[in-house]
């Protein structure tokens, strides 16, 4: 195969250096024999002369090298399928997460940190409380109106406080979604993975523990920062938990603001790109205007990566988000999950509030020795909570379920018309238990309804016909026949109440 001689591509590679050269090339065919390009070099090089200039370069651009004869044959990085979990991995994945916390050994690195940076051991009094204040300090920011925030992590203690308070739940977080991502086959085997404002490191942590409990995948993980304190953190944490040469190699953070260009160290292509915890950090701008920076950053997806945003749960931020996550679906970076669009409509809620949990984690020796004080709650952070989205430029999506035209399913826009009766609706279950043990809560959505809708499960109605609208986890298309509707005022709502005679499935479950 060589390359055309046609002017345009002389003139493309004019004064193009050899690696920019090799990078268009390889972006006109899948592959190509090195050889092809020497005519095209100003001055002659030998093959195994380019080779040794491009070979560091190749992982980056996405191609990959075979020797064939006296020549080499560069071709693109294909795909590869997905990595499914064997019965081993999940195993392994299952007891970690049960136990809920955090590997000792990172803990400890943790402690072993702010005593270098403090000068003092970790658990000194006055350590301890100058990490309380920090903390309390941190808490009082993020509570402002975010044109009022200070969120710059550039004093050693707000950093510290971080790592004391924010870290091994955001840590154990990542593992669950982590997770999340491998049952759901959207990882590969080897990977090229970017963190987008990693802070000390919280995610590609994550990624080498949980990679640690797989037999065969890899994975190489990128991040930006702008906080130095962060990334020296993040440096000192990575070197006492990481093991060099091991799956995942997690590269020093590229000191970089996400609202300029990547910097052009940074790989070509991604198969995964993660925004934890730092949109709502972004100056107060309209949605268009963070759409663009996701989308700007999201241009270096490969084609079947996935990008994936976790913001925390409060009401602000968790509405930001699926207001954001809606206009990226409009602009082709579709969603892949939690929302699954059964009815094959654009999502129209003008307010969507949905996050999901998981259980809480085990505070850390640091955690308890921070709360022997009078107002201990302020300082132990153990609850799981927490919005996210998947996405996706291909479309597919998590649950590929569709209402079907002819189906007896109310429409949840429609719900207005039938206040007080009986209905039958299909939903996708959007949150955890909002409610407590005598009437569970659940927000529920079809894609059509601005009104938000929730399913209610008085538990003296509960039967094995309709658990599974509790035990179903978050993002489940369920199917409930026999609901009866109520219109909440007080809360510009709809209820769907369940009684002992609602049937409620799980469609496809039955064929498993
Ligand atoms: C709340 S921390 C989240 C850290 C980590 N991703 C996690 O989930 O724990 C937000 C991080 O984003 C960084 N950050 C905020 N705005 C940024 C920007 N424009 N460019 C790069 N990093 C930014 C902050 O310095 C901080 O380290």
């Amino acid at each position: 195969m060589y390359v055309g001689r046609s002017p345009s591509i002389r003139q493309a590679m004019a004064g193009h250096s050899l690696i920019t050269t090799v990078k268009y090339v390889a972006g006109t065919r899948p592959a190509f024999h090195l050889s092809e390009i020497i005519p095209y070099l100003d001055d002659p090089v030998s093959v195994d002369e380019i080779y040794r200039i491009i070979s560091p370069e190749l992982p980056r651009l996405g191609l990959t090298a075979k020797k064939t004869g006296d020549d080499v044959e560069i071709s693109r990085v294909l795909p590869g399928p997905a990595y499914i979990l064997n019965d081993r991995e999940q195993k392994r994945i299952d007891t970690f997460l049960a136990g809920r916390e955090i590997p000792v050994t990172l803990a400890e690195a943790i402690e072993r940190y702010i005593t270098k940076k403090a000068a003092k051991d970790w658990n000194d009094p006055t350590v301890i409380e100058r990490l309380r204040k920090a903390i309390t300090a941190q808490k009082d920011d993020y509570w402002k109106p975010s044109h009022k925030r200070s969120l710059r992590y550039t004093k050693g203690y707000r950093v510290l406080g971080y790592l004391a308070y924010h870290f091994p739940v955001y840590f154990m977080q990542t593992e669950h979604l982590l997770a999340g991502l491998a049952r759901d086959g959207l990882l590969k085997k080897s990977m090229t993975i970017l963190d987008v404002g990693t802070g000390p490191g919280v995610v590609p942590l994550a990624i080498a523990d949980l990679w640690s409990r797989l037999d065969g995948a890899r994975a190489a993980v990128y991040s930006i920062e702008r906080s130095e304190e962060h990334i020296e953190a993040f440096l000192s944490l990575r070197d006492a938990f990481v093991p060099r040469g091991g799956p995942v190699s997690i590269k020093p953070p590229v000191k970089a603001d996400m609202l300029e260009p990547l910097p052009s160290t940074l790989p070509e292509k991604f198969d995964l790109i993660i925004f934890s915890n730092v949109l709502n950090e972004l100056p107060e701008s309209p949605v268009e205007t963070q759409a663009g920076i996701v989308e700007r950053i999201t241009e270096r997806l490969a084609p079947e990566g996935t990008v994936l945003i976790i913001e925390p749960a409060d009401e602000d931020n968790s509405t930001r988000m699926r207001t954001l996550t809606a206009e990226l679906h409009q602009r082709g970076i579709f969603i892949h999950a939690p929302c699954s669009f059964i009815r094959g409509t654009p999502c129209t809620a003008p307010r969507c509030w949905s996050f999901t949990t998981a259980p809480v984690i085990r505070p850390t020796r640091l955690m308890e020795a921070l709360a022997r004080c009078e107002e201990s709650y302020r300082y132990v952070n153990i609850d799981i909570k927490y919005s996210y989205a998947m996405l996706r430029k291909d479309g597919v999506r998590r649950d590929g379920y569709r209402v079907s035209p002819g189906s007896k399913f109310l429409r949840l826009s429609k719900l207005h018309s039938a206040v007080e009766k009986r209905v039958n609706v299909a939903v996708v279950k959007m949150s955890g238990e909002l409610g407590d043990v005598k009437n569970h809560l659940f927000k529920v959505c079809d894609g059509t309804a601005k009104t938000p809708v929730y399913a209610v499960l008085p538990a003296f109605h509960m039967t094995p016909g309709n658990e599974a609208l509790r035990s179903a986890p978050y993002g489940t298309v369920l199917e409930m026949r026999g609901v009866l509707v109520r219109y909440n005022k007080a809360h510009d709502a709809y209820n769907l109440l369940v009684s002992r005679n609602t049937e409620i499935q799980i469609p496809g479950a039955d064929d498993q």
